[in-house]
């Protein structure tokens, strides 16, 4: 099955009789006046949520692009997600229920629900055991390595209680990157379980630990949660188990929330870039839990009622913000999942659906393919009429994967949008906003900034682009939520984001407005890729093919995927006296997956005697790529390197002569 990758800017779909339909100039009129006061604006929704202490300065702009939302305010977020529910009506309401992988009998063997009550105690109690045992303060960074279970969120709420800073790894990633984002973070404790139920495997997650560990100096203890229970090796005066830890801690201590201040760093989340090692991206308090306070409501109109599920791994940020932050402080009763949503069977996901009556739900285009793949059976064999409004995110959504998923659970008729953001901005920028307003939909548009976002699309000189035509995605203002800095590279942060264009965010993306003025993500315009919806960048796959002896030089690139959006593929010089083989390629491909972890598989080693560069030496990539896919690379130079026409064409036609594509 061949994606349709081509977008139609102008199919409107279901115009009608969507909640609070608005016409796209009122909605350009409120947003322009936001965004012309953006400080009052966004003062405005900050004052919606509990401060200990009023903020001195709405945003402290004297260093940029170093920005402070809030200067001078102090609150608590996991103050925030419980303490606030805890002394209302909500205590009892279920705040997570949370679904294990593995099945019995036709059903799912582990399910928990914990009401607001009960993750406030669980936090409280490993926020106690934390602070006691371990001295963890304000300022220590907790590293975490743990999969889908109540553990994440609790250990990521006890750490900021304390106002120390976590540092969340995903699951999937290798020993190898867990060490260099410990070492980099300088992480003092890592927490992390038995192993991790997925797929129906069992994944040993300590083992992975103790081989990080060889490489971490940090790190002076493990704690390690007990899910799979599969026998683990345990490091005496190191290593301690968390439910022996837990004992003897009453169920109703309580550590007072820390006094943090809203500038202070909640978090640090690694991602990747276009070059370099993947960078620690620090979110603030204030600005953050205010961006999230937004979106919950004008993107996901959550409400008391609602049952909301974000498929997303609490690994990346989508997870941090929209399971984590994001609903907890709204006081929404949400689905958490353990494994892959289409295990045992391709229904899983709508099981999960039909069996807590979800009625806001947001997925990704990943997840989607290959639901259609696995075909519309198994989504027919569940009501999942519940379902109100819907969301996709992390990388551009197909116009058919939108119109299957809106035929199949939307029914033709509810709100669905593609929300655009990146780890950098902490929270959706560029939405459809069915809590405040809902325009005509369009099949794989990502619809119009939030209220407050000053996002443009330009040329490369940092201008405004014409209607349809493709640019760069750039944001002009600061906005709460923001990156603090990246950790411990501040030049870096300020050469990255804010060089291309001066005093102006680039997010890297490539993007197009269309004449009604929606927003259309077309992908990274750099060495970025997105694999199955997971940020990945070039250059660390090339760096991991390196520490093979048999490599001389390698040029990574993304092609399209049916089913995963992008996957890698390497072009490889092999060292003098090393033979090409299929026996090499696939140990080329174990030790990019060793060194970066599973979800970064090659799908193709091709093996090539010289790689296409510029007059500066730099591989110019848009030849590989094009060489990759098998299609010429156009004749525009505008946009991408420092080639002639000419110089682009000859070189896509020796490496196409190389690797025995017909060049053209
Ligand atoms: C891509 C994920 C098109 C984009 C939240 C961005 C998208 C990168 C969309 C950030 C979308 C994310 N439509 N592209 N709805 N959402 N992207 O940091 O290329 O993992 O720059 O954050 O994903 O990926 P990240």
């Amino acid at each position: 099955m061949a994606v349709d990758w081509s977008i139609s800017f102008d199919e409107k779909i279901a115009p009608e009789g969507l909640p609070n339909a608005a016409t796209i100039e009122a909605y350009s009129k409120f947003h322009k006046a936001s965004i012309q006061n953006y400080r009052e604006f966004w003062a405005g929704i900050a004052s919606e949520i509990d401060w200990f202490r009023k903020w001195d300065k709405v945003l402290d702009d004297s260093n940029p692009p170093f920005y402070k939302w809030f200067a001078g305010g102090e609150l608590n977020a996991s103050y925030l997600c419980l303490d606030r529910h805890v002394k209302t009506s909500r205590k009892n309401k279920v705040a997570i229920i949370w679904e294990g992988e593995p099945m019995e009998d036709g059903k799912p063997k582990d399910v928990r629900k914990l009401t607001y009550n009960d993750l406030y105690r669980e936090v409280n109690r490993v926020a106690y055991m934390l602070k006691n045992k371990y001295q963890i303060k304000s300022g220590d960074v907790i590293g975490i390595y743990l999969p889908m279970i109540p553990e994440l969120p609790i250990f990521m709420l006890a750490a900021a209680r304390l106002g120390a800073t976590f540092c969340v790894v995903f699951s999937g990633f290798s020993a190898d990157a867990i060490s260099e984002r410990m070492n980099d973070a300088e992480a003092k404790i890592v927490i992390t379980a038995d192993g991790a139920f997925r797929g129906g495997k069992t994944i040993d997650l300590k083992s992975i630990v103790d081989q990080a560990l060889e490489k971490t100096k940090t790190i002076r203890n493990v704690v390690v949660v007990s899910r799979t229970h599969n026998s683990v090796k345990m490091v005496k005066g190191r290593d301690d188990n968390f439910e022996d830890l837990m004992k003897g801690i009453p169920a109703n201590v309580q550590v007072e929330p820390e006094r943090v201040k809203s500038e202070s760093p909640l978090y640090v989340l690694y991602t990747s870039g276009t070059t370099g090692k993947p960078k620690g991206q620090v979110h603030d308090v204030g600005g953050y839990m205010t961006l999230l306070h937004a979106t919950m409501k004008w993107v996901f109109d959550i409400h008391d009622h609602d049952v909301y599920w974000c498929m997303a791994d609490i690994g990346w940020v989508t997870g941090h913000s929209y399971i984590v932050f994001g609903p907890l402080m709204e006081g929404a009763t949400e689905v958490m999942y353990e494994g892959l949503p289409v295990f045992p069977e391709q229904n899983r996901w709508a099981s999960i659906i039909e069996r807590y009556g979800v009625s806001v739900f947001y997925t990704s285009p990943t997840a989607i393919r290959g639901w259609i793949k696995g075909g519309e059976q198994w989504v027919k064999m569940h009501d999942t009429t519940t379902v109100r409004l819907m969301h996709s995110v992390g990388e551009p959504i197909n116009p058919e994967a939108f119109r299957w998923l809106f035929r199949h659970v939307g029914r033709e008729m509810i709100p669905f949008g593609s929300t655009w953001w990146m780890t950098e901005t902490g929270g959706i920028m560029i939405s459809h906003l069915p809590g405040l307003m809902m325009v005509p939909m369009k099949a794989g548009t990502n619809g119009f900034p939030i209220p407050g976002i000053d996002a443009d699309v330009v040329d490369d000189s940092g201008n405004s682009q014409k209607a349809n035509e493709r640019g760069y995605l750039v944001i002009r203002n600061p906005w709460p939520g923001m990156p603090l800095t990246i950790f411990k590279d501040p030049n870096r942060f300020a050469e990255v984001y804010f060089s291309k264009f001066p005093k102006i965010f680039y997010a890297g993306d490539y993007a197009v407005r269309d004449s009604d003025g929606y927003f259309w993500v077309l992908g990274r315009a750099d060495e970025v890729i997105k694999v199955a919806g997971h940020r990945l960048g070039t250059y660390e796959l090339e760096s991991a093919l390196m520490q093979h002896k048999a490599v001389a030089e390698s040029a990574v690139v993304g092609v399209p995927d049916d089913l995963k959006g992008e996957v890698p593929v390497a072009f490889v010089i092999l060292r003098q006296g090393n033979v090409a083989s299929e026996a090499l390629k696939n140990e080329l491909k174990e030790t990019v997956r060793k060194s970066v972890g599973p979800i970064a598989s090659l799908k193709d080693v091709i093996f090539v005697s010289k790689l296409p560069k510029t007059r500066s030496a730099k591989i110019m990539r848009r030849v590989v790529k094009a060489v990759a896919i098998g299609k010429p690379p156009g004749d525009t130079t505008t946009l991408d390197d420092e080639a002639s026409v000419d110089e682009v064409k000859n070189a896509y036609a020796q490496l196409s002569s190389e690797v025995g594509n017909p060049a053209q």
